[in-house]
């Protein structure tokens, strides 16, 4: 029989994906990326075109990663490997897609470092692009809060199930743009 994790990365992480906005050609930015829960099923959806870069603090799960996307077959990956600091290397609004999956909380980020991060997103991003956050372990309304304090707006709340670390949970992903400033 199939595990979640084996269902996830077969068909059902594409689908969901797709269902919150992530399209052909789109440039993702997974920050926190882990083993690419959410990378691998990103990358099948943005094709040869698009482009997700995974960034993450951990060289074995980049490994990892790495591992799954050539059995794959997914050649538009490029990972990211940095030393936890918050300043992301990519340049001003080149990305289409920012996913914060599982990452925000207090076991990672205090909330000024949070607040730091969140204005980071707001750099990268294209003026038409959009933030989207999976909060583990931390309340709805004090993200979206702190990320109005960032100068995005809800644009979206999805309730789905989705892949936390092996298993399915019942969660939310919620879709932040950017108001001008
Ligand atoms: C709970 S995992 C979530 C992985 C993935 N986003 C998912 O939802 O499946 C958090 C990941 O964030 C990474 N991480 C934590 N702090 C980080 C930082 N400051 N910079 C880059 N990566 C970080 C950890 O190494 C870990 O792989």
């Amino acid at each position: 029989m199939e595990t979640d994790i084996e269902k996830w990365l077969g068909k059902e992480g594409e689908k969901v994906l797709r269902e919150i906005g992530i399209k052909k050609e789109h440039t993702i930015l997974d920050f926190g990326c882990g083993e690419g829960n959410y990378s691998l099923p990103a990358a099948k959806i943005v094709g040869e075109k698009g482009r997700v870069f995974a960034l993450d603090k951990s060289a074995f799960k980049l490994t990892e990663l790495l591992k799954k996307a050539k059995l794959a077959g997914l050649e538009n990956i490029k990972t990211i490997e940095t030393k936890g600091q918050l300043k992301i290397p990519l340049n001003d609004k080149s990305i289409d897609v920012v996913l914060f999956y599982d990452i925000l909380h207090s076991y990672y980020f205090s909330t000024n470092e949070r607040k730091k991060l969140l204005k980071e997103a707001y750099r990268v991003l294209k003026p038409e692009g959009f933030l989207s956050i999976y909060p583990e372990h931390i309340g709805l309304k004090e993200i979206e809060e702190e990320a109005r304090e960032a100068n995005f707006y809800l644009e979206k709340k999805y309730s789905k199930r989705l892949i936390h670390e092996y298993s399915y949970t019942n969660g939310y992903i919620l879709n932040f743009k950017k108001l001008s400033r």
